[in-house]
């Protein structure tokens, strides 16, 4: 007898963008569902479907849901341009990707929906389809479909009500705005009007032509979000309370279900020994780059808190000088590093500096260790590691959250600006470098997060810690949020 719709488990198919920031938080409520006993199907694009199976251990991750499955979407991408992508600058990366979504993988994405391919799926039709808040079109082949659409934003609250208030923002005249203005305050976004000013805001308000086409994208993306049936969003309650109640005024089915990693772990918990996580064990990252382990033994031999663990994330470049200042910065604060040097983080190499580099290994060698990828989940939560120095991507973020290590921030674009912002003026876990970056701000923002402003910064660390463990655990708000998501989804079968 063929299944119908209500006699099988709800088939989610969950469709991030395609970039590791996205993939890696939308894997992981990919697990999560897994482990709730929802079908999954997890579409990639091609080439970084490729990557993460030739580098990291999806296979292993995955092979124990029977009612998991990839599929793929075409990206338009040659090897060579994914190779080269450390010649762009990051603007023309995410402009090039808004450019493939519209005319590459927006259709793709269509064909796979709309062809024959689910119709003799042993799991049933695809019931609800989960995508990024920044795919608009997902949520018009959900209606076509007749099934619900759940826009899932990978950003924090407090970028995703910037956004929100963008023709607020145009109305004042408050952007686009100049190099010269970045200091100025910014009154139109309610609940930030104390601390805003134009260099918080997200990097695609800045005056360049080429945010303009992004600032328009942004715009209408988000206003046309506003259509899916439900929302997502990575943050909890406790930190983003004020700002989630006026995004539910826009989408009252919102379910904050964050930090998606210390989620999964309660879930992964939970369903290995029936009871909720205390300890919180490490989760995996899919990763675009082979992760280099080594760190963590060159970890397991240094003191307890003594190390600063440096990574700009997925995108962000940077150029050789500023390369030079952070080296410099580092070992000048006589602090002990571990730096992830992703290796198309380097602009462009030039000249002959293999003197200044020769000097800078030595030194290196003697408290430091480089890596092209590490595991971050498990370095920060490595006991030696006392403190992040980081881009702010609103991932590393939560996983320094969660592990309870203070953050020396650097933002480059998109909501970095603004996450930094909250991170040292809201929440008090870190310092912000605020575009004033040399050598000599890394040492002492180093050494302030590492010594002379420790106590009162891990002060607050360990409560917004202690928050994001609260949230997941089975009374927490991310927990009880979770739960009525899966019912919403089962709904939908
Ligand atoms: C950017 C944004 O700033 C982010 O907020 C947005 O949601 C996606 O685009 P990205 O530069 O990738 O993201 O930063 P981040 O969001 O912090 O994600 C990076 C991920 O890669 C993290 O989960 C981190 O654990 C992982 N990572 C990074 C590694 O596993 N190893 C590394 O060496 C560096």
């Amino acid at each position: 007898m063929a299944k119908t719709r209500s006699s099988i488990s709800p088939h989610v198919l969950i469709f991030p963008v395609p970039a590791q920031g996205h993939i890696n938080c939308m894997l992981k409520l990919a697990e999560i569902l897994c482990l709730s006993g929802i079908n999954v199907t997890f579409v990639n694009t091609q080439q970084n479907h490729s990557r993460q199976l030739s580098f990291g251990n999806l296979h292993s991750r995955f092979r124990q849901f029977p009612g998991f499955c990839f599929e793929t979407v075409p990206d338009g991408l040659s090897d060579d341009q994914l190779h080269s992508a450390g010649c762009h600058r990051p603007e023309d990366l995410v402009n090039d990707s808004f450019n493939r979504i519209q005319n590459i993988i927006a259709p793709g994405f269509r064909e796979l929906l709309t062809s024959d391919r689910f119709r003799s799926d042993a799991r049933g039709p695809v019931s609800c389809i989960i995508a990024d808040g920044m795919y608009g079109f997902a949520i018009d082949v959900a209606e076509e479909l007749g099934i619900p659409s759940i826009s899932f934003r990978t950003v924090s609250a407090c970028c995703t009500w910037i956004c929100f208030c963008t023709q607020k923002l145009v109305e004042n005249g408050d952007i686009p705005f100049k190099e010269e203005d970045m200091d100025r305050p910014i009154r139109s976004v309610p609940e930030m009007e104390s601390f805003l000013r134009c260099r918080d805001l997200p990097s695609y308000y800045r005056d360049k032509e080429v945010n303009r086409r992004n600032l328009d994208l942004i715009s209408t993306e988000t206003l046309y979000s506003i259509k899916a049936t439900a929302h997502i969003l990575n943050t909890f309650d406790d930190i983003e309370a004020p700002i989630l109640s006026h995004l539910r005024s826009y989408c009252p089915n919102l379910y904050t279900i964050g930090p998606l990693n210390a989620l999964l772990n309660t879930l992964r918990c939970s369903t290995t020994t029936n009871s909720s996580s205390s300890s919180l064990p490490v989760s995996s990252n899919a990763s675009l780059y082979a992760e280099d382990r080594s760190c963590m033994t060159w970890l397991d031999g240094q003191p307890e808190k003594s190390v600063v663990y440096v990574s700009f994330g997925s995108i962000a470049t940077v150029s050789p000088e500023q390369w030079l200042e952070i080296w410099y910065g580092l070992i000048n604060s006589s602090h002990r590093f571990l730096w992830a040097r992703r290796p198309d983080s380097l602009l462009i190499e030039d000249g002959d500096d293999s003197q200044i580099h020769a000097e800078l290994v030595e030194a290196t060698k003697e408290r430091g260790y480089t890596v092209d990828w590490a595991p971050q989940e498990e370095v920060l939560n490595h006991p030696a590691v006392g403190g992040f120095f980081t881009h702010c991507g609103w991932n590393s973020t939560l996983e320094s959250m969660v592990a309870g290590v203070p953050m020396v921030c650097w933002p480059h674009l998109a909501d970095q600006q603004i996450n930094s912002r909250y991170v040292s003026e809201v929440w008090k876990i870190g310092m912000n470098m605020k575009d004033d970056f040399n050598r000599v701000t890394v040492e002492k923002l180093i050494r302030e997060m590492m010594v002379d402003k420790r106590d009162e910064l891990m002060k607050s660390t360990m409560k917004v810690a202690e928050m994001a463990r609260r949230s997941v655990s089975r009374e927490g708000s991310s927990y009880r949020n979770y739960e009525a998501l899966l019912e919403f989804i089962r709904k939908s079968c």
